[in-house]
């Protein structure tokens, strides 16, 4: 018997199963001892995240980089970082991957360069040769006043001046970063360009970084402009005709109504994050009532055919709050920011396992809502193990220090001494050995969740209990139960414990 509504797929595409996994290139493994992470030592930890059960590697960026945003500013997108390796070695990465039936996705950050990279170089000395048109420039920094300071901790504008134009240029993030002006046809060329290089070197997907704040229009500002939903369908149409079982999935922070957006008509990406859930689970954790995760989600219809959402919690940047409500964002800095150290723009640079105090209940609760809310699910590196934070770290550095392999000084990491400090506390090969460890928790969850492909294919529906604290909804047969309140519940099918949660077969 099926449990599909005949407006879906019955043959679903292969990334509305997989079970990801975002590992940072310089955080993984060191394999020449200089202590930063690199290509070749992560091709020598792919037997661990088989051991694991992923299906899918996400590899933020790797390309040329002055490392000012830890590489999502881009020098050039057809070089490797050579602090990272070559590019022989990320096709050796991309193939050693395949071999184990792993995909890998990257980054395409496209919407700002390094101001590095040669085309802004060209574009700011030489403004009526080829690449003059390739930043939005402008001689007044008063320009689109809507449009809101994303890294509101450094910038003041999103206009900065640059000397050698005598002129400004718009910049969405940091101001060593120019947006690149996609009113110009050259830079769809380059887009495309690019994309074709990597997938055809291998390459699964991309996850399109930073991807609503594409086009700046007067009076409507730049986030999820109509322009910006059209470049997108063409970057579909390209890898559809292409490359089709390619995946494209979106980082739009963005409310509700604006990220069903993404999705189209299933014509733009394949799968969006969904930034609209992930903080009201930690918001659910922090007030013990379940109502808004219900509100939140109420908001987020069934997908299009062949869409998907990608479920985090966390991620190599802050806990973003940028969407939510004031009110909101006061009990999660209460509740999630004693130290006011962690606090990164408008968001919370901390890790999973700390920010719930290191409650085993609450970290197997939250990785059950990962696994069985509609979405793949996406884990952080480190969070299987319940990797620790350094708060005192620049940026978003707190959460992207190394991985923990094994216990002792370099932590299996690096034999030299590591770019970033090792936190410590645990490791994988510590609870490796330990039959109930987290790591063996959620290796189970990966492989139940394999085993009831429902909890990725079938439709939300959510189920009312009366209790407050109780987040129920069926998916297929599974009935998910999920207590976000310090005291037991006794729901009749089943009693759950403080922080418990349960999915239980029905019919
Ligand atoms: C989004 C990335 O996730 C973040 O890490 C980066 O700083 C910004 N894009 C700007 O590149
Ligand atoms: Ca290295």
């Amino acid at each position: 018997m099926s449990t599909s509504t005949p407006k879906r797929s019955q043959t679903p595409k292969w990334y509305a199963t997989a079970v990801f996994y975002q590992a940072l290139v310089h955080a993984f493994q060191d394999s020449n001892a200089d202590g930063i992470g690199d290509l070749r030592g992560l091709i020598s930890r792919l037997d661990y995240l088989a051991w694991l059960g992923i299906d899918c590697l996400w590899l933020p960026p790797f390309y040329l980089s002055p490392m000012r945003d830890d590489g999502y500013d881009i020098a050039d997108y057809y070089a490797v970082d050579p602090r990272y390796g070559t590019m022989a070695d990320m096709e050796e990465l991309i193939a050693a991957a395949h071999a184990r039936g792993i995909r890998v996705v990257t980054d395409l950050a496209l919407n700002h360069t390094s101001d590095q990279h040669a085309w802004f170089q060209a574009s700011r000395r030489d403004p009526s040769g080829p690449y003059g048109d390739y930043y939005v420039w402008g001689d007044d920094p008063q320009r689109y006043p809507e449009i809101r300071v994303i890294f509101n901790d450094t910038e003041e504008s999103n206009w900065a001046w640059d000397p050698v134009r005598q002129q400004y240029y718009f910049h969405r993030f940091y101001s060593h970063q120019p947006d690149l002006n996609y009113d110009c046809p050259s830079v769809h060329r380059e887009v495309f360009k690019i994309i074709r290089f990597w997938m055809r070197k291998g390459i699964d997907g991309f996850r399109l970084d930073a991807i609503p704040y594409l086009y700046e229009r007067d009076g409507v500002g730049g986030e999820s402009l109509p322009e910006t939903l059209h470049f997108i369908e063409q970057v579909r149409a390209l890898v559809d005709a292409e490359f089709p079982d390619a995946l494209i999935i979106a980082e739009a922070n963005q409310p509700p109504a604006q990220t069903m957006e993404f999705f189209g008509a299933g014509n733009r990406v394949h799968m969006v994050f969904n930034f609209p859930v992930m903080p009201a689970l930690f918001a659910a954790l922090a007030t013990g009532s379940a109502a808004g995760v219900y509100d939140v989600l109420d908001k987020l219809p069934e997908l299009p055919a062949g869409c998907q959402w990608g479920t985090f919690l966390r991620n190599h940047d802050e806990l973003t709050l940028e969407m939510v409500p004031p009110e909101v964002r006061e009990v999660m800095y209460a509740a999630y920011m004693p130290d006011p150290r962690a606090k990164a723009n408008d968001g919370i640079a901390r890790r999973l396992a700390p920010l719930v105090g290191g409650d085993c209940r609450k970290l197997e609760l939250m990785f059950s809502l990962l696994f069985s809310l509609p979405g793949a699910p996406f884990i952080y590196y480190g969070d299987e193990i319940g990797m620790g934070e350094d708060i005192t770290l620049p940026d978003r550095h707190a959460v992207r220090t190394p991985m923990q392999w094994e216990e002792g000084p370099g932590a299996g990491f690096s034999t030299a001494a590591p770019q970033w400090p090792i936190v410590g506390g645990t490791s994988v090969a510590a609870q490796r050995a330990e039959e109930d460890s987290l790591l063996h928790f959620v290796r189970g969850l990966i492989a139940q969740r394999k085993a009831h492909p429902e909890l990725a294919l079938a439709p939300y529906e959510p189920v009312e209990t009366g209790v407050d604290a109780v987040f129920a909804f069926q998916r297929g047969s599974l009935l998910c139960v999920h207590n976000f309140g310090a005291e037991a519940v006794d729901l009749g099918p089943v009693e759950l414990g403080p922080f418990g949660w349960a999915w239980i077969p029905v019919e």
